[in-house]
């Protein structure tokens, strides 16, 4: 799909079909996420696969709400980052995420980003925190989001170049 197609036609979505996704298309959206630009080539980034529909219960109570269609979605992709390897692993990390997405979208496949870093669960535990604990990663990592990925069940208008906020494109000053 030509890439301006492509980008119009992204939306995120939240409600999918009850389809595997296939390990061809799972290794294409690894590639994608590996294949990312990240700050000094420093490649702070890690990514755990999640298909287990328990894992996936669990992820979807990592908020409460924003989370909640991963209880339902067939395939998840946990974005980290070894943050001693960045200084700005949010960037390197959210460019990963958006490649995944980017990917999955060529691939005809439906994405959400949930977001994990910087959120809470309840009054007493980070998103993060127990996303850490639910998947066992080291503490050393940081968990930026969960993509959320499966075919779709729900229609959405693409964007709509006529209605952009083009106010927010200056030129040569502000
Ligand atoms: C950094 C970031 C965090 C987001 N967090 C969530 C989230 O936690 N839950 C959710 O349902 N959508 C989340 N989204 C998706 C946005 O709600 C969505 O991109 C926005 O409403 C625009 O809609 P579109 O993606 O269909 O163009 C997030 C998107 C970004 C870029």
């Amino acid at each position: 799909m030509p890439f301006y197609e492509l980008i119009k036609n992204r939306r995120s979505i939240r409600q999918y079909i009850d389809r595997k996704i296939e390990e061809e298309k799972i290794n294409r959206l690894t590639a994608a996420a590996l294949m990312s630009p990240s700050s000094k080539n420093s490649k702070p980034w890690e990514f755990i696969i999640v298909e287990n529909r328990d894992t996936l219960v669990k992820l979807s109570e990592s908020r409460n709400q924003g989370s909640q269609m991963l209880a339902r979605a067939p395939l998840a992709i946990v974005v980290l980052a070894d943050t001693a390897k960045s200084d700005v692993w949010p960037e390197d990390a959210s460019i990963a995420a958006l490649m995944i997405q980017l990917q999955a979208q060529d691939l005809g496949l439906g994405s959400c980003w949930v977001q994990i870093y910087q959120r809470w669960k309840d009054e007493t535990q980070s998103s993060e925190d127990f996303i850490r604990k639910v998947l066992e990663i080291p503490e050393k990592y940081a968990v930026l989001c969960v993509i959320s990925i499966g075919y779709s069940n729900e229609e959405r208008l693409p964007h709509e170049p006529e209605k952009l906020a083009n106010d927010k494109i200056h030129r040569e000053i502000f």
